[in-house]
């Protein structure tokens, strides 16, 4: 058995080889070291290898998708091994024949497909990234889904790319790996080399139109030698990764970067659209947005987010599709209560052609095709936008498929098909009459048993069933003498401690017409399983179109209902370059302070231009509201252009390119880059990308290095956008020296968050005007964060000397004149550490297993009483 496990972990080296033996999966060697550490499970031993004893661990099969995720979020891939025959097969082959085993998935990050491993409400794209010569592509799919799509791009825009899609699993040929690794980590996909021959153009082709069953490519759009390249590495890799048997793919379509808006990672991250900072959909834009009812609305919503239109044609075919479901308010209220019975009908069709379904998956059809009818009937009314009429077209012509499958399956079916009993009664008379005789031979033997107690005298006898005997009489070991007296009707079978079993011809008769029937039955079952299947994957392309039409109609009534909910607007769009918004509100900070009951104030934005640029230069204290007023307005921009109502009262927005979000001085310790240089990498590529249709959001650049280089940065920054770039742009600093900029520069306007004075405390009014700040109030707001009082009054001290220094003497001598060990003269009592924080702060709980935190715990307890 080692032999063979050795050979097939051989063909897998990069993979945990989870190895069939019996009820469990086994894993081996090193293979055993590292999962059970990951899986925090026991490490054992089983046999030797080469005079060492080989370390071990198992997980149950049952329970094996839960470990399974475990493993792929950690990093791993999972090579799963199947036994291909049963012990008594390979006991046919020989005595000591070894049960033949093999690799039927490899399972990774970018090719899962069972509920349980996946986020039903996002996208888990595969990419693949081809680089020849003179042209690159980039190719993804989700097998969950069938998706797949392909564009061309050059290496600088891969990053910006999969910040966009996300991808959990990034395709390298293993000659560029070492380029593009660190970009894939970046972005936290996990990175697979492929040999060269998997990116090979001219057998992608070849591999494609098998896969299509097509004799040219041609009929699905011109690709490039590198777009096939890409498309072709996927496959070969869904291939591998599925052991021949291909997901259900739909024709590869092209994406048009020149169609959406740019938007790169630092922006996306910084604007929070999809993810929070911390990386969680908690926090994030599309988490406070999100009124979609079904998981592939929910996936639309994260694609069109993450793309939103610049075209304005598309982008106003989808806003009138909202504006008409905001206003038929009934109409909303029904698509969406029916809406919430459709499954997901893109992953079970995905599961069946991968032929890892189950009976439910087919029910989820049903339904799917049911809800379908209904909703098309509710669309079916002659105002409809244009969006919504096609997509109601989409929702039919399913009727034979959908009665198939109503006729054939019970109501709720079971999840596997092994165990049968999903064909409904009624529906095939033979499988009913194998039933039948399944369940009619139990009550024969019920009434069998009473006639041998009554035969037998012995009112205590039972009939029995066990795995080795099947059915038998039981008596107990008094009545023996009795019962062997009629041996030539009762066959003896096994004499236990206490009992003594028999059996009868009829009894053996009965069982085996039990078992036959059974079998049959599920026979029967099997065989309308695979032809239900069958009917469903030849009717593939138009029940995804079905489940696409779905999920737009899905997505365009939960952007009617937040638009009505959140007292939205239907931006005005065209080629303009008008920007205006007014009461413009950011949606997540708003639905921060409403949950803390608080208002928001809504404030206005003008930027816009003819041919100039139109800047804001916004100033104004700190807390006061900037950096919620700047990326409020960008995220009003990417509503717009995903075809959404705006949180404003009324917008007017000329089409937006590209959308940049820059903040001054966030860290990125982890990719080994200084505060600063981040911060300048990132301006640099705005200063180099930006153009005049683009929008751009600069927060307090500059602010992390010394004061002077600071501002002549700054300054130099915000010239370039106005003259070179001519980009609409709101620029936020606390260098109040800036404002004189506005006077100088045509397109350049001060706007500033209004605050009040009183009693020397700040109070803050949120309220964006035009004009200049005089002061940023740190020390006021450093006050309000608890800065011990002694710090304050030295800080009013130091800020008092340097703004009379300004005006004339040298900053240095008036420093020297302050008076010294000020903050000494009011010491604060000191606090003594506190054993249990240290303690706590030490602890790092991603490194602990659950024993360890409970150890941690107790410790910590410990230390905390006195
Ligand atoms: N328009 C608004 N209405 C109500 N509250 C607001 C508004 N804008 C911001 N706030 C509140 O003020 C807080 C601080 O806002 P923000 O971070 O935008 O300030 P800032 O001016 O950028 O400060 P800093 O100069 O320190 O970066 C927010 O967390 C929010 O709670
Ligand atoms: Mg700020």
């Amino acid at each position: 058995m080692m032999a063979q496990y050795l050979e097939v972990k051989a063909q897998h080296p990069d993979a945990l080889l989870f190895y069939r033996m019996g009820d469990f999966y086994e894993l081996f060697f090193d293979d055993a070291v590292a999962a059970a550490q990951a899986l925090d499970i026991a490490l054992t031993k089983r046999g030797k290898h080469e005079d060492q004893d080989i370390p071990m661990c198992g997980v149950p099969h049952h329970a094996a998708e839960g470990y399974l995720l475990t493993l792929i979020r950690k990093g791993f891939r999972v090579a799963i091994a199947e036994q291909m025959e049963t012990p008594e097969q390979a006991k046919k082959r020989g005595y000591k024949a070894v049960v033949q085993r093999d690799v039927v998935r490899l399972v990774t990050p970018g090719t899962l497909t069972e509920d349980a491993l996946l986020d039903a409400r996002r996208h888990n794209y595969l990419a693949a990234y081809a680089e020849l010569r003179d042209d690159a592509a980039l190719a993804w799919a989700d097998i969950s889904t069938g998706q797949i799509r392909v564009m061309p791009l050059s290496r600088a825009r891969l990053g910006p790319e999969l910040a966009r899609l996300t991808p959990r699993e990034l395709l390298v040929n293993d000659a560029k790996a070492e380029d593009i690794r660190p970009i894939a980590e970046d972005m936290g996909a996990a990175l697979t080399t492929l040999a060269p021959s998997s990116f090979d153009s001219q057998a992608a082709e070849a591999r494609l139109c098998a896969l299509y069953k097509v004799a040219s490519l041609d009929g699905f759009g011109q690709f490039t030698r590198a777009e096939r390249a890409a498309l072709g590495a996927l496959v070969d890799y869904l291939d591998l990764t599925q052991r021949g048997k291909l997901p259900l793919l739909q024709p590869p379509q092209r994406d048009h970067a020149e169609a959406l808006v740019q938007i790169d990672s630092a922006t996306r991250r910084n604007l929070e659209l999809t993810q929070s900072l911390s990386g969680a959909r908690d926090g994030a834009l599309i988490h406070a947005i999100d009124r979609t009812v079904t998981a592939a609305g929910a996936r639309l919503l994260e694609r069109r987010l993450s793309s939103p239109s610049r075209h304005l044609d598309t982008i106003l075919a989808r806003q009138s599709a909202v504006t008409h479901l905001r206003t038929a308010a009934r109409l909303r209220s029904d698509l969406r209560a029916a809406l919430k019975t459709v499954p997901d009908l893109d992953r079970a069709l995905s599961r069946l052609a991968l032929d890892r379904a189950g009976p439910r998956d087919m029910a989820a059809i049903r339904n799917a095709l049911t809800a379908a009818q209904t909703i098309a009937a509710q669309l079916d009314t002659p105002d409809m936008p244009p969006l919504l009429a096609q997509a109601a077209t989409a929702l039919t012509g399913h009727d034979t498929l959908r009665d198939a499958l109503d006729t054939a399956l019970v109501a709720d079916p079971p999840l596997l098909a092994r165990d049968g009993g999903f064909i409904a009664p009624g529906h095939d008379a033979d499988l009913d009459e194998a039933r039948q005789l399944r369940d009619e031979g139990r009550s024969v033997i019920a009434r069998m048993q009473a006639d041998y107690a009554q035969d037998t005298g012995i009112a205590s006898l039972k009939i029995k069933h066990n795995n080795v005997l099947g059915y038998f009489i039981e008596v107990t070991a008094t009545h023996a003498e009795k019962m062997l007296a009629r041996g030539e009707r009762y066959i003896h079978r096994q004499t236990t401690a206490n009992q003594v079993r028999f059996t009868t011809v009829d009894l053996s008769e009965m069982e085996t017409r039990i078992l036959n029937a059974g079998a049959r039955a599920l026979e029967i079952e099997k065989q309308h399983f695979n032809e239900l299947r069958r009917a469903i994957l030849e009717h593939a392309a138009p029940l995804a179109q079905t489940a696409r039409a779905l999920a737009e109609i899905d997505l365009a009534a939960a952007l009617a209902e937040i638009a009505q909910t959140g007292d939205w607007c239907a931006p005005t769009l065209d080629t303009s370059r008008a920007f205006t918004i007014t009461g413009g509100r950011h949606p997540v900070v708003e639905a921060a302070l409403t949950r803390a009951g608080q208002p928001f104030i809504a404030n206005d934005c003008d930027l816009s231009a003819t041919d100039t640029a139109a800047i804001w230069l916004l100033t104004g204290p700190n807390m006061a509201g900037k950096s919620t007023f700047l990326r409020q307005n960008a995220l009003i921009a990417i509503l717009a252009q995903m075809g959404a109502h705006v949180p404003a009262s009324k917008a007017h927005i000329g089409l937006v390119s590209q959308v940049f979000s820059r903040v001054g001085a966030s860290d990125d310790l982890a990719r080994g880059r200084s505060t600063f240089m981040v911060e300048m990498v990132e301006t640099a590529a705005i200063l180099n990308q930006a153009d005049d249709r683009a929008l751009v959001i600069l927060d307090e650049i500059g602010r992390g290095t010394a004061t002077y280089d600071g501002l002549s940065i700054a300054w130099a920054t915000l010239e370039h956008l106005h003259d070179i770039n001519r980009s609409r742009a709101l620029f936020a600093t606390h260098y109040h020296e800036m404002t004189a900029l506005a006077g100088r520069l045509a397109g350049v306007e001060n706007a500033t968050v209004t605050v009040k004075e009183w009693n020397g405390d700040v109070i803050f009014l949120h309220e964006v005007k035009r004009g200049a700040a005089d002061r940023s109030y740190g020390v006021q707001v450093a006050r309000l964060a608890g800065l011990p009082d002694a710090v304050i009054t030295r800080a009013r001290e130091v800020l008092s000397a340097l703004e009379q220094g300004n005006t004339g003497t040298n900053p240095k001598t008036m420093i020297d004149d302050l008076p010294l060990f000020s903050a000494a003269r009011a010491p604060q009592p000191a606090t003594k550490p506190d054993p249990a924080r240290e303690e706590l702060a030490r602890i790092n709980p991603d490194e602990l297993s659950p024993r360890e935190a409970l150890d941690a715990l107790y410790r910590l307890k410990a230390l905390s009483t006195p």
